[in-house]
């Protein structure tokens, strides 16, 4: 009964909810606790479950990606078809069937909580391809990529690229010293108004770190440069 109630309730919650929000909720197949960011875009066909929080600007493409838990900062771009952050069924058990944890099954009265691992924590201004698959308690950096397919079972370094099945470094997006001041600049921290001036200086990587070089302050533009969490979410 409450599944039929969310199937007719969900459409017109998340039509206010867009409204009242800066973000463009088109699935209605969202938890209706998860902590959407400013400017999030979740299309249509995509799941995503009430634990999952999404900074600003990240989206995820439909159909069939599917987000069972995840912490995701901002700027994040998620390919459909992707999967993150699903529950594992304990194979330490004698089964690993739910007929121990789920009422439904008619064995057990009250639904019992199954040990997981944490949910994955992907970075900020990460790109996971298309059809990825990203396991619970990994950590993924900012700036990382997850090639189409892959399988991601262990962290992955910050702007380091990963691909296959289990993901393996394949390279880093730039050289270390690139790396580490982009790291320092933290520019997903930046107002709108600051990355509106500087959108030019995006394409050209060491144009934009000569620019904001940290310590050295920001020649193009003002504006604060920000020091919340890899993850936070507003
Ligand atoms: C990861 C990616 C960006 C790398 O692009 P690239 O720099 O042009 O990579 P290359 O083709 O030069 O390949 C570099 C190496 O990575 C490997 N590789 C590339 N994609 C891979 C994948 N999906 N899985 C495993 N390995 C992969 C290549 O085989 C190659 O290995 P080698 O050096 O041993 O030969 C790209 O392959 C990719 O997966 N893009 C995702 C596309 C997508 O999902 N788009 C959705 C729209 S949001």
């Amino acid at each position: 009964m409450r599944k039929y109630l969310k199937v007719i309730i969900a459409p017109l919650y998340w039509r206010i909810m867009n409204r009242l929000h800066n973000y463009q909720v088109e699935s209605t197949q969202v938890g209706f606790r998860a902590v959407i960011g400013r400017r999030v875009i979740i299309r249509a066909g995509s799941e995503v479950s009430s634990s999952v929080k999404i900074g600003d600007y990240s989206y995820i493409s439909g159909p069939r990606s599917f987000v069972g838990s995840a912490n995701i900062g901002k700027f994040c771009s998620i390919a459909r078809e992707t999967t993150i952050g699903v529950s594992d069924h304990n194979y330490r058990w004698v089964t690993t069937h739910p007929i121990i944890i789920d009422p439904e099954y008619g064995i057990v009265k009250d639904p019992v909580e199954e040990p997981q691992k944490p949910a994955p924590i992907i970075g900020n201004d990460v790109w996971v391809g298309m059809g990825a698959f990203i396991m619970r308690g990994v950590s993924i950096g900012d700036g990382a990529v997850v090639a189409a397919n892959s399988v991601v079972t262990r962290d992955v370094a910050p702007y380091s690229i990963v691909g296959g099945n289990p993901a393996r470094h394949i390279k880093f997006r730039f050289p270390p010293e690139i790396v580490a001041a982009l790291l320092e600049i933290r520019w997903w921290d930046w107002s709108d108004e600051k990355i509106r001036k500087n959108r030019e200086n995006f394409r050209v990587v060491e144009a934009f770190v000569r620019a904001h070089q940290p310590g050295v302050g920001d020649r193009q533009s003002g504006g604060e440069s920000g020091s919340s969490e890899v993850t936070q979410v507003s």
